[in-house]
């Protein structure tokens, strides 16, 4: 047997400059409340702030699509009090933050479902979506009420209903059936805290990202924390499964 041929043209790993579309599991809100005897409400509202520089300082970086984690299908979970906060607490951050955002160019889009959350936040979300659609200098996708695996079913779920015939079901059209089809796949996924797990998100998504794992928690996270991960990416061999 002569040797295996090689599929495909020669492949060049490069490493690559900057990590235009980046995800954040932005964990560690709790931990940094109960540090200073506060409320899980306290650490989430130093979230928002965190949310808010990282946000400021994301286009001066090269990033042009941020992705964040700021709910979870299973975080319904949580204490009833916790939960009441948070939707309290998202729907003051898009009401404060709504001008800034809208200034500094960020166009915002909403991804998971929308069936579960308070009716006066889901009318926030999508005004927040509308004015901010004409937006170009950075996307930021805020996963609400997501969790990767139900994604995946409802994509599923969606083909079957549609009869897609299995034979056309290829990556493309699952893709196609995905919360926001349009949003690029991260090169980078960040998560702070210490923790190292997905967590359920975007796991279609992130098949071929770099990941960072960083011990700051979320509140304390900014530009600096952000530059830092862009850095140690920018040191990486990116090979898609090639040599
Ligand atoms: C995880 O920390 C964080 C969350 C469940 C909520 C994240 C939300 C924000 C940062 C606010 C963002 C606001 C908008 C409008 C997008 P944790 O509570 O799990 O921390 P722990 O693991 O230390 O308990």
């Amino acid at each position: 047997m002569g040797r295996l041929r090689r599929a495909g043209p020669a492949f060049e790993p490069e490493a690559p400059a900057t990590a235009a579309n980046v995800a954040i599991i932005m964990d560690g809100n709790g931990r940094w409340a109960a540090r200073r005897g506060l409320p899980p409400l306290a650490g989430h509202r130093a979230g928002t702030r965190a949310l808010h520089r990282t946000v400021e300082a994301a286009p001066g970086l090269g990033v042009r699509s941020l992705a964040v984690y700021a709910f979870s299908t299973e975080n319904w979970g949580r204490p009833e009090r916790e939960v009441d906060d948070l939707m309290t607490l998202f729907a003051e951050t898009i009401e404060r933050e709504f001008p800034d955002l809208d200034r500094q160019g960020v166009r915002v889009r909403f991804v998971g479902r929308r069936d579960r959350c308070p009716d006066s936040l889901r009318a926030l979300m999508e005004d927040m979506e509308a004015r901010t659609s004409g937006n170009t200098r950075l996307d930021l996708w805020v996963a609400f009420d997501y969790g990767s695996r139900a994604e995946i079913l409802h994509a599923v779920r969606a083909m079957i209903a549609a009869g897609t015939d299995p034979a056309d079901v290829d990556e493309a059209r699952l893709r196609a059936h995905l919360h926001a089809p349009e949003m690029p796949d991260p090169d980078l996924v960040i998560r702070t805290s210490g923790e190292m797990r997905m967590s359920n998100f975007l796991l279609w998504q992130s098949a071929y990202a770099e990941f960072e794992f960083t011990t700051t928690l979320w509140p304390d996270f900014g530009g600096a924390d952000l530059e830092a991960a862009l850095r140690a990416y920018a040191g990486r061999q990116r090979r898609f499964g090639r040599r």
